[in-house]
C-alpha cells in the first residue's frame, strides 16, 4: 500500500473525486503545494467554474485563472501552476487538431448544429475535462497533473465520457450520415437525406441543414477523434494515474463514497488513497472522569460528547476502509478556519503527508 506521499512522488496523474462539498477542491490544491513543495513541476486542473481554486490558493482577483496554465507565484523547491477547464475553448481546440483544413475547422465552428451538441451533449463537459486532462499530462512542462472534479455523481460521466465519444461515432445513424460511398451521396447518402427531411418537419428545416453540413464536414474527422478518446481512457486506467477519493465522516456521504469506490472497481480503477475530511479530534477522556463532578465538569462533558461523535465517526467509516482494500487512509481534522490561501494549504498538506 502506498502512502500519499509516495503517490506524489511517482504518479504522473493524481484525480481526486469525492461528493460534493467534501473538500476536493481544497485537497486537490493542497496536494499540488506539497508535491511541488517536494521538488515536482505540478499543474492542479479545476473543472469547477466557480472561483473555489483560485479562492484556496489565495490568488485573487488581479490573477484569474483561465484555460492556459498559469504559474503561481510561490518560493518552494518545485513549481506549481493552476489552471481552470473552459470547455468550449477546449471544443474547438480539439475541433482545430483534427480538422483536416481551416476551412473545415470554420465550417464547423461556426455550425449552430455543432454549438448545439457542444454545449448541451451529455457528458460533453467532462470528456473536455478529460480532453485538457490528457493535454496538460503530454505538456513538457508539468512532471505531474492533478485534477479536481465535479461531484462524484458527476465523477463517473467523467469516467465514461470518453467511451461516449466511441460509441457515438459507432452510432447507425452516425455511420449512415457519413457513409462513404462516394461523391456528394458518399457524405450523406439519400436515404439519410429524406429521413432528415421527415425530422425537418418536426424541428425546423434550418437545423437539418445545419445537421446535414455539420455532418457533412465532420467527414474524415472521426479516426482521430476514436484515437484520442481511447487514449484518453488509456491514461485514467494507466498505473501511473491514481484516484483519491475525498470524504466527510457522514453516513450519506459514506454511502455515495461505498458506491463510487465499486463502481470505480468495475472500470478497472483502483482508489488508492481516502482522504477523510474535516474529522473530529479523538481525546483520551478515560483519565478525567475523576473530573467530571468537580468545577471542570462542563469541560468534561464537552470532551466526552466530542469523544462519542469521534468513535461514531469511525464506525461509519469502517465499511467504507473495508472495501478499499489496498488505500491508504488519512484523517483530516476540521481546520478552526476555511482554507484560502497558500498557508492554509500548507497546514493540510500537514496532515494528507504526517511524516
Ligand atoms: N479540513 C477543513 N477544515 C475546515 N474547512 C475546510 C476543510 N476542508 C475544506 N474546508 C472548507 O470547506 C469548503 C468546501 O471545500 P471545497 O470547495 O474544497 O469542497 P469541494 O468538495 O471541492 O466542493 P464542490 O463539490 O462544491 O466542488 C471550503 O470553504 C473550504 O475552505
Ligand atoms: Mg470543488
Amino acid at each position: 500500500m502506498n502512502s500519499l506521499a509516495t503517490l506524489l512522488h511517482e504518479r504522473s496523474v493524481i484525480v481526486c473525486v469525492g461528493a460534493g462539498g467534501v473538500g476536493k477542491t481544497t485537497t486537490a490544491a493542497a496536494l499540488a503545494l506539497e508535491a511541488a513543495n517536494r521538488g515536482r513541476r505540478v499543474c492542479v486542473v479545476t473543472i469547477d467554474p466557480a472561483r473555489r481554486l483560485s479562492d484556496a490558493m489565495g490568488l485573487g482577483a488581479d490573477a484569474p485563472l483561465g484555460n492556459e496554465p498559469q504559474r503561481v507565484d510561490v518560493a518552494i523547491n518545485g513549481e506549481l501552476w493552476a489552471v481552470m477547464l473552459d470547455t468550449s475553448t477546449t471544443f474547438d481546440a480539439l475541433i482545430r487538431t483534427y480538422a483536416l483544413s481551416d476551412e473545415q475547422a470554420n465550417t464547423i465552428l461556426t455550425n449552430d448544429f455543432f454549438r448545439n451538441i457542444a454545449d448541451s451533449m451529455s457528458g460533453a463537459h467532462e470528456y473536455m475535462a478529460m480532453e485538457k486532462l490528457y493535454e496538460l499530462h503530454n505538456d513538457d512542462r508539468f512532471d505531474l497533473v492533478i485534477v479536481d472534479t465535479p461531484p462524484t455523481s458527476n465523477a463517473i460521466d467523467f469516467l465514461e465520457a470518453p467511451d461516449r465519444v466511441t460509441d457515438f461515432l459507432d452510432h447507425r445513424l452516425y455511420k449512415v450520415l457519413v457513409a462513404p460511398t462516394g461523391s456528394f451521396a458518399r457524405v450523406v447518402n439519400f436515404a439519410a437525406q429524406s429521413f432528415l427531411r421527415v425530422v425537418a418537419r418536426i424541428v425546423s428545416a434550418s437545423v437539418v441543414d445545419d445537421a446535414i453540413e455539420f455532418f457533412a464536414t465532420f467527414d474524415g474527422m472521426e479516426e482521430g477523434f476514436r484515437g484520442r478518446a481511447v487514449a484518453v481512457h488509456n491514461l485514467l486506467i494507466a498505473d501511473t494515474t491514481s484516484f483519491v477519493l475525498v470524504t466527510v465522516p457522514r453516513n450519506d456521504t459514506i454511502d455515495d463514497a461505498t458506491v463510487f469506490v465499486e463502481k470505480l472497481a468495475e472500470a478497472n480503477i483502483n482508489v488508492e488513497a481516502l482522504v477523510v475530511n474535516r474529522v473530529h479530534p479523538h481525546f483520551g477522556t478515560n483519565e478525567l472522569s475523576g473530573l467530571a463532578q468537580g468545577p471542570l465538569a462542563p469541560f468534561v462533558t464537552v470532551l466526552n460528547e466530542s469523544q462519542r461523535v469521534a468513535a461514531g465517526e469511525q464506525n461509519v467509516l469502517e465499511t467504507l476502509t473495508r472495501t478499499l482494500t489496498n488505500g491508504a487512509v488519512v484523517n483530516v481534522p476540521f481546520l478552526d478556519t476555511d482554507v484560502h490561501d497558500l498557508e492554509g494549504l500548507g497546514r493540510l498538506s500537514r496532515w494528507l503527508t504526517p511524516t
